[in-house]
């Protein structure tokens, strides 16, 4: 059975909603799904997954420190083999986003920026993209209603290419 690692970053838990969202897509296609806080995960843990799929909130347009340093922690085990995938949320609308950019400014989704690195750190990991960007209502959330469906397709695909 595949095993996949759904790690995440929260303030809030709205993007832990969407971890466990994923993990009931990739578990009703068959793999084993365990859903972590980035903060606790062990090294050695990470090493014994198929894949690891890796979440942050947007903050000022980019993923989380804590997403940084797990990345860096990743780097100090041997993910031969492994796959990566990326996933974020961020406040979907308009008059939110004004109280976080005052005056407009660059709205830009972390998941480009997570991509990017999981690219320049694991040239040779395999990176499903495109990884799943899902808007909140409010700073606090929730969920969108619309988009608790797509946060489990994207573990039914996710589970499909692996
Ligand atoms: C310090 C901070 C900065 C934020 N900056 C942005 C931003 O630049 N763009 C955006 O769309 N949302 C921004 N948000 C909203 C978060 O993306 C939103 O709170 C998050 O998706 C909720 O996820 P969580 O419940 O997992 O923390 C920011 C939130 C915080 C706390």
């Amino acid at each position: 059975m595949v095993k996949v690692l759904v790690a995440y970053d929260t303030k809030y838990g709205n993007t832990q909603r969407v971890a466990e969202l994923i993990a009931d897509g990739l578990k009703a296609a068959g793999a084993e799904a365990v859903v972590e806080n980035m903060k606790k995960v062990k090294v050695d843990e990470a090493a014994g997954f198929d894949a690891i799929l890796m979440g942050s909130p947007n903050h000022m347009g980019r993923p989380t420190r804590t997403f940084k340093k797990f990345v860096g922690k990743l780097q100090k085990t041997n993910l031969k083999d492994k796959a990566l995938a990326a996933f974020d949320t961020y406040v979907g609308k308009k008059d939110e986003q004004e109280i976080i950019h005052p005056g407009g400014g660059e709205f830009q989704k972390a998941l480009r920026r997570m991509e990017e690195q999981l690219k320049a750190k694991f040239p040779n990991l395999k990176l499903i993209t495109p990884g799943l960007s899902i808007a909140v209502g409010g700073m606090k959330g929730p969920i969108l209603d619309a988009d608790l469906p797509t946060c489990k397709e994207f573990g039914l695909k996710i589970a499909a290419q692996l």
